[in-house]
């Protein structure tokens, strides 16, 4: 479904990706992990329009895909969210949903005039779609709810409910696990999984919750300073002595990592995000 050939991004002098080879088969989740800097999200950014690689090929579905823009790649059906969510925090839950599809007749003011009743049946599509996408991720009781007030997990759903309100084929997910509380990284997993198996959607999954790894993706891809260290299931990846020295050598990795598995820290992380989300 993606091929990516060699891509490199490079900033300034500085190689951010470096020469990034492997393929996503149709179906699949994907995992994508590595330490901090590894060039994951930049090589999100490329693949998804929003960087020019600097040297490479991207084939998306058997087409050429590597100097299109991140709309024309949306409207293909590569979809992606963000590290850091990017809800419009003065509308509401209903409302960030319902603006996601694209041309909508409603935004061309010549519509307006002259196909009022085309704009009112579409528009009544999106509210039906943008209501069971809510329904689906749970998240019926905070539809009229600002979304700058949603919790960290909520506000993650929301960008996973955004592609949903798309045709996407294949869904680009930054580190959907950061910052969300055990209950709700559960019903996420539960919501990957549902649309990976039932809906057809194939993932590329940033990670560092490596539970999550293990449970949705095979294959795993491990990144280090731009280059593709390994691919393969997640033990061959996790055990292999290149993946070890990658997360070992790379200081806030390997503090990140720790604090995931130090039961204190993890309690209070847990009450803090618990706190949030009542
Ligand atoms: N616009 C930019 N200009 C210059 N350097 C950048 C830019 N974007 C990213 N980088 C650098 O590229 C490297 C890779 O960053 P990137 O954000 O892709 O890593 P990552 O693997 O996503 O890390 P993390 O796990 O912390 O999110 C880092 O050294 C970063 O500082
Ligand atoms: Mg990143």
């Amino acid at each position: 479904m993606l091929e990516l050939d060699n891509i490199v991004k490079a900033f300034g002098g500085f190689r951010a990706v470096d020469g990034c080879t492997f393929s996503v088969n149709k179906g699949e989740i994907l995992g994508l992990v590595g330490p901090n800097g590894a060039g994951k999200t930049t090589l999100f950014g490329v693949i998804a329009g929003a960087l020019q690689p600097t040297s490479g090929t991207i084939r998306f579905l058997g087409e050429d895909v590597t100097h299109l823009s991140t709309d024309a790649l949306f409207h293909k059906g590569l979809v992606r969210t963000f590290q850091i969510p990017h809800e419009f925090h003065r509308l509401t839950v209903l409302e960030n949903l319902m603006m996601v599809p694209p041309n909508q007749p409603g935004e061309n003011l010549f519509a307006n005039w002259l196909a009022w009743g085309k704009v009112r049946a579409c528009e009544e599509e999106v509210r039906a779609r943008a209501v069971e996408t809510l329904a689906f991720l749970e998240l019926t009781h905070v539809t009229e709810e600002r979304a700058g007030n949603l919790s960290g997990g909520q506000k993650k759903l929301l960008e996973l409910g955004r592609t949903m309100m798309t045709d996407a084929k294949l869904v680009l997910l930054d580190e959907p696990a950061a910052g969300v509380n055990r209950t709700l990284l559960r019903k996420l997993e539960e919501k990957i999984q549902i649309l990976n198996r039932e809906r057809g959607y194939t993932f590329i999954l940033i990670e560092h919750d490596m539970e999550m790894i293990e449970k949705l993706c095979q294959p795993v891809v491990c990144m280090a300073e731009g280059k593709v260290l390994i691919q393969g299931d997640f033990h061959t990846v996790r055990s292999d002595p290149r993946v070890l020295e990658a997360y070992l050598g790379e200081p806030a990795g390997a503090e990140r990592e720790q604090a995931q598995h130090d039961p204190h820290i993890e309690e209070v992380r847990e009450q803090e995000l618990h706190k949030e989300d009542l």
